[in-house]
């Protein structure tokens, strides 16, 4: 499959780009800048620039799936938490919509709740205005949602929840593995799960879903 990978020069999204380049499937990364499109180079990856702020069809147009892995961060402010993480997920459906490109794999959280108290609050705010949107749509969708992310080494070993709440931790080799494989397991299709480090292989935590 041809599969946009939005937000690509992400710390979880560049792990899941080397994933794809190394699969079957031909992945394009969408960068918003043009400094970063040497790095893809080098992996032999189609870049494509388009910014979630503004219309992504072009980069929509053309491709079989999409994985949205882009965040506004913690360093910025509100808004963008909700131009990027709100409204710029909400965005690439509707043009995956337009463009027929059924296949949307959504980097989420855990905790997301559109009453949310938290800390964190417009954060989980945003992202479950986005969850929700997705659940909602026709897209044939999957919501991943990692505990607190870290860069600790893959062990492609996890623990799945079709509850969303929680607590715990996930490596961002972990997640980008699962993201890559809910491409080829047809039962993580219109499935919403927690996944953090764990114990069970991701391909059997995946089929039993
Ligand atoms: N951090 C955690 O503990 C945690 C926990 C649970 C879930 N998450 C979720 O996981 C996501 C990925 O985490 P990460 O650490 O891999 O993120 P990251 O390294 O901060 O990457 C986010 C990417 O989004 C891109 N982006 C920001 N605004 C954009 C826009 N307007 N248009 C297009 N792309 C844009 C950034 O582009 P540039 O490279 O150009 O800046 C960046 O490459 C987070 O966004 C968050 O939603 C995080």
């Amino acid at each position: 499959m041809k599969v946009l990978v939005i937000g690509a020069n992400g710390n979880t999204a560049t792990r899941v780009i080397r994933r794809l380049a190394e699969s079957d499937h031909d992945p394009v990364a969408m960068i918003r800048d043009p400094a970063h499109r040497a790095k893809f180079d080098r992996l032999g990856v189609a870049t494509v620039l388009a910014d979630l702020e503004y219309p992504i069809d072009h980069a929509i147009q053309g491709c079989d799936a999409i994985i949205f892995a882009a965040g506004s961060g913690g360093k910025t402010g509100k808004d963008k938490t909700v131009l990027i993480d709100h409204l710029g997920a909400i965005r690439s459906m509707v043009a995956a919509q337009v463009h027929d490109v059924r296949r949307y794999i959504m980097l989420s959280s855990i905790n997301n709740d559109i009453h949310s108290q938290s800390p964190i609050a417009h954060y989980h705010r945003a992202k479950a205005h986005a969850d929700n949107h997705l659940v909602e749509s026709d897209l044939d969708y999957t919501i991943v949602c990692p505990g607190g992310l870290t860069d600790e080494p893959g062990t492609e070993l996890v623990a799945v929840n079709t509850e969303l709440q929680g607590s715990g931790l996930t490596s961002r080799e972990n997640l980008a593995a699962a993201l890559v494989a809910c491409l080829d397991c047809d039962n993580s299709v219109g499935k919403s799960f927690s996944l953090l480090d764990g114990d069970m292989p991701l391909a059997e935590a995946m089929m039993a879903l």
